[in-house]
């Protein structure tokens, strides 16, 4: 049993209740808008009629059918991302009463129990807004493809039987493997920025999400084959040393993986990887005949 992966503490899901939801009740949405790129933002108000159970989809929904704010103004319906609806995607998290975390899961009896409560709604600070709380997550992916966080296979016919593992090796690794690439942990890092252009992708600082999935991959017995490319990136601009360990990344990952653990292994890893590096690199056959220059 892998008891360390129990050690992060679950994160604040919601704030303290205030006493039951009353169903029919009236709430407040203050949105961030933002018409596309570049574009200024603004707010907006909505009020929604809540029933038991809605969430902030739901709701949003419900301003989306009829989008007229609180001063009586028509005005254009609220544009967000979402797939699965069950925490599964990642596709729908934003800033909710300043907290990332994912809308489709967010119920508003725990956020807004009363009569007129408000809740705000804004999309994550660390990728450009496509438009009012969609954002573009790209750099996320762009960052496990410069890792090459995959198990590398050649075609696609049988090659027998895989290696056997521990239940405790594939203990932690489901953990790891539960990465929905959110955004939560980067959104709260203050060493990832937002970098619009991603010509900078490939030196800027790869994320959590994507250190913790180069540990997944390189824990894998084959996806270990990559290992080197992987620890080669991580020693680089934007690698491990960006990492400011503020532990910000691991108080909001809704899948409670342990990030910090996953930053400290990589670590570790990048600095075996450099030592062989200075000890085992192999000698330039033809640097003798080159001569100086
Ligand atoms: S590590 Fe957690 S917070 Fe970060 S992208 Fe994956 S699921 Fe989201
Ligand atoms: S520990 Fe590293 S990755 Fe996590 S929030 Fe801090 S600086 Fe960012
Ligand atoms: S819609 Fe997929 S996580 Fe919310």
């Amino acid at each position: 049993m892998a008891t360390h992966l129990n050690a992060t503490p679950p994160p604040d899901a919601a704030p303290p209740s205030r006493g039951p939801a009353t169903p029919g009740r009236t709430v407040n949405f203050k949105v961030r808008r933002c018409d596309g790129p570049g574009k200024p933002g603004r707010w907006e108000t909505f009020a929604v009629t809540v029933e038991r159970g809605s969430n902030v989809i739901s709701c949003l929904q419900q301003i989306a059918a009829n989008p007229v704010t609180v001063e009586g103004t028509r005005t254009t319906p609220v544009v967000w991302d979402s797939g699965c609806l069950e925490e599964v995607c990642g596709a729908c998290t934003m800033v909710i009463n300043g907290k990332v975390r994912q809308s489709c899961s967010c119920l508003i009896d725990n956020y807004a129990p009363g009569e007129g409560d408000t809740i705000t709604l804004e999309p994550m600070q660390k990728f450009p807004v496509v438009r009012d709380l969609w954002v573009d997550r790209s750099r996320m992916f762009s960052a496990l493809r410069r890792l090459k966080t995959w198990v590398p296979i050649d075609g696609t016919y049988s090659q027998g039987a895989g290696p056997k593992e521990t239940p405790d090796d594939q203990e932690i690794r489901y953990k790891l493997s539960e990465c929905m690439t959110c955004g939560c942990c980067v959104d709260a890092c203050p060493q990832f920025l937002l970098e619009p252009d991603p010509a900078r992708w490939e030196t800027s600082f790869v994320g959590a999400h994507a250190v913790s999935l180069a540990r997944l991959f390189n824990e894998h017995p084959t996806g270990r084959t990559l290992a080197p490319h992987r620890l080669e990136v991580l020693s680089g601009h934007g690698g491990i040393n960006d990492c400011g360990n503020a532990q910000n990344c691991v108080k909001v990952c809704p899948k409670h993986i342990p990030l910090t653990e996953s930053i400290g292994q990589i670590g570790r890893a990048v600095t075996v990887h450099q030592i062989k590096k200075i000890f085992f690199a192999r000698p330039d056959p033809h640097a003798a005949a080159k001569g100086p220059g």
